[in-house]
């Protein structure tokens, strides 16, 4: 796909890897419809992108809200008159054990709170976002690309049952949408990052900060420009769907 005017919602964008995808694709011509909870970030995301002489508008949605996500996806086709592409970035962490011990004996668990907030933005989040653009797609009769943002976590690591689970299933979503969707000229890919330098990782105690970086083969964190680029590979890439990119400096859990 040439993204050049094209209409591309980002979830996610108020910070992080998505503010970045933000801004890479509005250098290179896309027209941007950012999803997020904060206000704030939004407005900067917005106000950068804005400097490519592009369109681009702010939308406050919890992309775990059904309501919400379908107002909001049904709003941008009416503000942009199309919808081109969707990157499913938004999500959060809740790392814990399964269950906690200490010598010998059981001092927690996970709750079943931090189990929902997870699977309900992570997995659920990335079920309706997708599922909306893809109905405004085939309604639009354009085709479109979808682009889901798991992570290498998608293998099993642990403190992350909740996040393990959740991206696992978004690269099945992945897979599942690739053969659903192709008739309607709609692909779909998948990104699992490795460890990326954002504000995600602020939840993190330093010394496992430090550990991180170590663990990485590259010895560095990834950027996330580094991510962006992977998105914009496959929104360009006309033979690619179904299929998840590894952007991890060659870290393996
Ligand atoms: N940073 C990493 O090392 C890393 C590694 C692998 C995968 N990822 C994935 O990349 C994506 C982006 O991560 P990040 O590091 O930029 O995170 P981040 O916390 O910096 O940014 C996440 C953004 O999503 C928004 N968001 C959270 N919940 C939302 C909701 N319910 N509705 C709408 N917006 C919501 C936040 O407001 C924030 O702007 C996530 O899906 C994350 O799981 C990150």
């Amino acid at each position: 796909m040439d993204i050049r005017n094209k209409t591309i919602v980002v979830t996610g964008g108020g910070r992080g890897i998505g503010r970045a995808i933000a801004l890479r694709l509005a250098q290179n011509g896309a027209n941007i419809a950012l999803f997020d909870l904060n206000e704030t970030d939004l407005n900067e995301t917005n106000a950068l992108c804005a400097k490519y002489a592009i369109q681009a508008r702010s939308y406050i949605v919890n992309v775990a809200h059904e309501g919400q996500v379908s107002d909001a996806m049904k709003r941008v086709t009416e503000d942009f008159g199309r919808l081109d592409g969707l990157v499913n970035n938004a999500g959060i962490l809740r790392d814990n054990l399964l269950v906690k011990v200490k010598a010998g004996v059981v001092v927690g668990r996970m709750s079943m709170d931090e189990w929902n907030a997870v699977i309900s933005v992570n997995l659920g989040g990335v079920f309706l976002c997708g599922r909306e653009a893809a109905a405004h797609m085939i309604e639009l009769g354009h085709g479109g690309v979808i682009v889901n943002i798991s992570s290498i976590s998608r293998v099993g690591h642990a403190g992350q049952s909740n996040y393990s689970a959740a991206k696992a299933g978004v690269q099945s979503l992945s897979v599942v949408w690739a053969q659903e969707l192709a008739r309607h000229k709609i692909r779909v890919g998948c990104i699992a990052p490795g460890y990326i330098h954002t504000e995600i990782l602020d939840s993190m105690r330093p010394e496992l900060f430090d550990k991180l970086t170590a663990s990485v083969p590259v010895k560095r964190l990834g950027e996330p420009a580094e991510i962006a680029h992977a998105v914009l590979f496959i929104l360009e890439n006309n033979f690619f769907t179904g299929r998840c990119i590894e952007v991890d400096g060659g870290l393996r859990f």
